[in-house]
């Protein structure tokens, strides 16, 4: 805020909640840049009323929240905020892999009620990960990242590409495949891509009935990448042993048949979230929006 302050005049929102869509389209007009969260829908009302808005500059390395098509046709510059949240989000996607693995939000909620009865030999076993296959859907920045980080778990890594067309070369323990023989071979399979018309609902009830029994649903991506009523479906009748998600398809909205499942590890939209991480999407957020207004190219247009 105090780099902004020093260079402009700062509009910022100070409400408790998300900001309204209608009181983002009240308060555009006559600012020349908007910073905005994933949580603001930037749609054509809110473009069409940005008289001299020049940049749009998402929090956040995902844009699906921005009528970026729009915003150009409008001579708009739209910014994100990629890599320097790819560590964390990685980091967090073994989190979950691992919380779900070896049943820790199941444990956890019933130490809690105060059922634990003690240690014993049969109490509440996981799954290795060694020796499985780790399947990544998406090997963009965050997938490779997941990627990188299997060997310490000892996994093999299939991925496919988020242009489902092959992707970048990597070491032969890392097999591109095509989506149908990731979902129908993987131990886990964990979703980086981004949401698109083509990404919508990619894992709906047949991709989930391709999956083995024996395997784990991750989504750090987006939640509409996954059909939630399906997965539902999926973890009651156990078409798959479990499923960890950080993103919901109405957030912050979860699907009531996903609460009562103990298969299921339900995380806030956490995966960025470091005060590290935070802070440096904030930083390139505001340096992309102070080169636009000095008539510099923004550090990080989206593509
Ligand atoms: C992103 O950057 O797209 C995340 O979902 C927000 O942290």
């Amino acid at each position: 805020m105090a780099r902004l302050e020093e260079a402009c005049d700062v509009d910022r929102f100070e409400g408790e909640k998300t900001i309204t869509h209608d009181e983002l389209v009240k308060r555009v007009p006559g600012k020349q840049a908007l910073i905005s969260m994933v949580t603001d829908t930037v749609d054509r009302a809110v473009i069409d009323a940005g008289d001299v808005l020049r940049v749009i500059a998402n929090v956040a390395v995902g844009y699906n929240n921005i009528d970026v098509a729009a915003a150009r046709a409008r001579g708009m510059i739209v910014t994100n905020t990629p890599d320097v949240l790819t560590g964390a989000t990685a980091d967090f996607t073994w989190a979950l892999i691992l919380a779900i693995t070896r049943r820790l939000g199941e444990g956890e909620r019933l130490l809690r009620r105060g059922e634990w009865k003690g240690w014993a030999l049969d109490f509440l076993p996981g799954t290795e990960l060694r020796g499985k296959q780790l399947g990544i859907v998406g090997f963009g920045r965050i997938g490779q990242a997941v990627a990188a980080r299997a060997d310490v778990f000892g996994m093999r890594v299939a991925y496919v590409a988020r242009s489902g067309r092959g992707g970048p070369s990597g070491p032969p323990e890392r097999a591109p495949m095509p989506l149908d023989r990731l979902l129908s071979t993987s131990d886990v399979v964990s979703l980086h891509v981004p949401l698109t018309p083509d990404t919508r609902h990619l894992i709906d009830q047949p991709a989930l009935a391709r999956m083995k029994r024996t395997s784990y649903l991750i989504n750090t991506s987006r939640g509409p990448v996954v059909d939630e009523s399906a997965l539902a479906w999926a973890l009651k009748n156990r078409l798959i042993a479990g499923a960890a998600l950080d993103v919901y398809e109405r957030e912050p909205i979860v699907h009531p048949d996903l609460l009562p499942l103990e298969n299921v590890i339900l995380a806030p939209h956490l995966g960025s979230g470091t005060s590290e991480t935070r802070m440096a999407m904030t930083d390139l957020a505001v340096r992309n929006v102070l080169a636009v207004l000095a008539g510099q190219p923004p550090l990080t247009p989206v593509p």
